[in-house]
């Protein structure tokens, strides 16, 4: 298609025909390449995110570098996020570097320091054309470096949401409506009644962070009240991480990463598309071109 895109208008698109885009996190250049096949065989926008883990093990130019070549030679628009980023410092490296949309997590600290970081954040990107996501009230599990204890998880307030996207100018937010990062002991206990109140009163694309083992039905439902976006990351490492598992325990043996890492590849792939299926952005990757 030629070079990545940043993600808001795709977006906006999506929230304007009420399905989500599944945005991934990729680990290894076969997570990511596994992903950029699933989106290009579902003909789905994609959003390939890193968090600031895997920045710090890969280096952000050699995940551009990777991100930029799936978008040169794929058919549909592809974006790269980086994910939960509390550093202003590595958010502005990576915009430099070539990344077309940051999140900057500021939802530890209070209200007014949080409008602070993201206003400023949402200043620096706009002027290089790159999206931004921010988070308010605070998403539970464990992301990363950035664990949130199950009672210090919290959820938005929908007032307090429309004076922080107004205040911000953020064109991307994620409210905290009860999932959580990694995967659930139960069933998460989604605030449905607090979303629609967000999605009634804010106007831009919101975010489904927590998408590993969200029920299918529950995803459909978010998605329909405004989550234009949903993360997924801990299925695609378990799934990958299964897969070579598996190859290991039949034949432990085994030294050549090629081996193992094609099951693995087609693990992530299918998985993937499942969950593109499930947000709706199967077949709408023309629409979401710039
Ligand atoms: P999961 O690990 O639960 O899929 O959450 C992903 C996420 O929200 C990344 O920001």
């Amino acid at each position: 298609m030629g070079h990545l895109i940043s993600s808001t208008s795709m977006l906006e698109t999506a929230r304007a025909n009420g399905y989500g885009i599944t945005a991934f996190n990729v680990h290894t250049l076969e997570m990511l390449q596994a992903v950029v096949e699933a989106a290009e065989e579902a003909q789905a926008p994609l959003i390939l995110q890193t968090t600031v883990g895997t920045v710090k093990h890969l280096g952000p130019e050699y995940i551009v570098a990777a991100a930029s070549v799936a978008a040169k030679t794929s058919s549909v628009p592809i974006a790269l996020h980086l994910d939960h980023c509390t550093d202003y410092d590595l958010i502005v490296r990576c915009i430099r570097a070539g990344y077309t949309s940051v999140m900057i997590d500021a939802s530890m600290h209070p209200f007014e320091e949080n409008v602070r970081r993201t206003a400023e954040v949402v200043q620096v990107a706009k002027a290089a054309g790159v999206n931004v996501e921010a988070e308010l009230g605070k998403v539970g599990g464990v992301e990363d470096d950035i664990v949130v204890e199950e009672e210090d998880a919290r959820l938005a307030d929908p007032k307090e949401c429309v004076v922080f996207v107004e205040r911000t100018g953020v064109p991307t937010f994620a409210p905290a409506i009860g999932t959580a990062h990694g995967i659930y002991k139960g069933e998460p206990n989604i605030a449905f009644h607090k979303l629609e109140q967000i999605f009634n009163s804010v106007q831009v694309p919101l975010v489904l962070h927590g998408g590993s083992g969200i029920p299918a039905d529950q995803v459909k439902r978010c998605v329909s009240l405004g989550m234009a976006k949903m993360n997924v990351a801990t299925e695609l490492r378990i799934a990958f991480s299964d897969a070579i598992k598996h190859i290991f325990a039949q034949n432990p043996e085994e030294n050549d990463p090629r081996k193992y890492m094609v099951p693995a590849k087609e693990a992530v792939k299918r998985l993937a598309i499942e969950k593109m299926q499930l947000t709706g952005c199967v077949g709408r990757a023309n629409e979401c071109k710039a």
